[in-house]
């Protein structure tokens, strides 16, 4: 069997971050290396409080660094309806069961780099502050950089507002960079996230499996769908988690190259990717996904933390 490919994880958690890094753990095809927050959702510090406790739930043994406090240009954005005050509301999680990296995001993630024997991948399921800003401080990194599987974009339309999805809204400097950057890009935007619904009865089959990790799982579920429900979902739709599948199960994923530029100076389509084939692909875009496999996975995925 090959070795398990290296990654570093880092995002705004955020329920569906916290889910992503729970299927990312299970996977003995994946090791996490670190982890590192990302303003988005929330503050920076209370992603990174949330990052650490996320950690400390699902036994990631990977030193935390905190990230960014602020967009690349813009002002900080955060998303409160969708997340909570606290970023992570709902079950009740541990404290941190480590202190913090003594180093900032981006130096912990060029350590990382520096010291892997092979390529690593990035997985951004926030904006794409931290990840522009190791690729502006460390051009001579970006070989160590397997590929950038990120959750991101729409290439058909946006979530907060009509063009632009919230990651990329966030920071669409550093998206642009990212982007730009040369480096292999798989992007899993609104186009293929919002097909990777949930639903309750999956909720349910998660909970059944009965130990702590399944039991907070299904907690951040009814929380994350709680909003999406407000405004007409029939299920929670899983953003960030198909940033890990595109890396553990692309056999689930339906995908396409394409070239896809970002809008940073449109008054009404800042933060847009426009995904076109009139210049060389710069990126693998997922459309669609199976998505009963993938409610398959992340029971599969639970379990793996024990019996009930
Ligand atoms: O638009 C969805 C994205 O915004 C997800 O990453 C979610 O966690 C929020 O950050
Ligand atoms: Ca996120």
């Amino acid at each position: 069997m090959e070795k398990p490919l290296p990654v570093l994880l880092d995002g705004d958690p955020g329920h569906d971050d916290a889910i992503a890094w729970m299927l990312a753990k299970a996977s003995p095809l994946l090791d996490i290396r670190a982890v590192t927050s990302v303003c988005g959702n929330q503050t920076i510090e209370k992603t990174t409080y949330n990052a650490q406790r996320v950690c400390a739930l699902l036994g990631i043994d990977a030193p935390v660094a905190m990230g960014k406090p602020a967009p690349l240009l813009a002002e900080p954005m955060n998303a409160p309806s969708v997340h909570g005050q606290s970023g992570l509301d709902g079950p009740v999680l541990p404290e941190p069961n480590a202190p913090l990296s003594s180093l900032r995001s981006v130096e912990l993630m060029a350590k990382v780099l520096q010291e892997s024997e092979t390529p690593v991948a990035l997985v951004p399921t926030g904006p794409l502050t931290n990840i522009a800003a190791l690729l502006l401080a460390h051009p001579e990194l970006k070989e160590k950089i397997k590929v950038i599987s990120l959750m991101g974009g729409g290439i058909t339309h946006g979530n907060w507002t009509p063009a632009a999805e919230f990651n990329i809204l966030v920071d669409p400097e550093a998206a642009k960079i990212v982007f730009e950057s040369g480096v292999p890009i798989v992007m899993s935007g609104l186009d293929v996230t919002e097909r990777a619904l949930i639903f309750p009865k999956d909720f349910e089959r998660i909970r059944k499996v009965g130990n702590p990790v399944a039991r907070v799982v299904a907690d951040w579920l009814e929380f994350f769908y709680g909003f999406h429900r407000e405004i007409g979902y029939t299920g929670a739709p899983l953003h960030d988690p198909v940033a890990v599948v595109s890396l553990i199960r692309p056999d689930l994923l339906t995908s396409k190259r394409l070239c896809v530029e970002i809008e940073t100076q449109g008054e009404y389509c800042r933060g847009a990717t426009i995904g076109h084939d009139r210049k060389p692909a710069n990126a693998l875009v997922n459309f669609d996904i199976d998505r009963d496999g993938f409610a398959d996975l992340l029971v599969e995925a639970v379990s793996t933390y024990g019996e009930g």
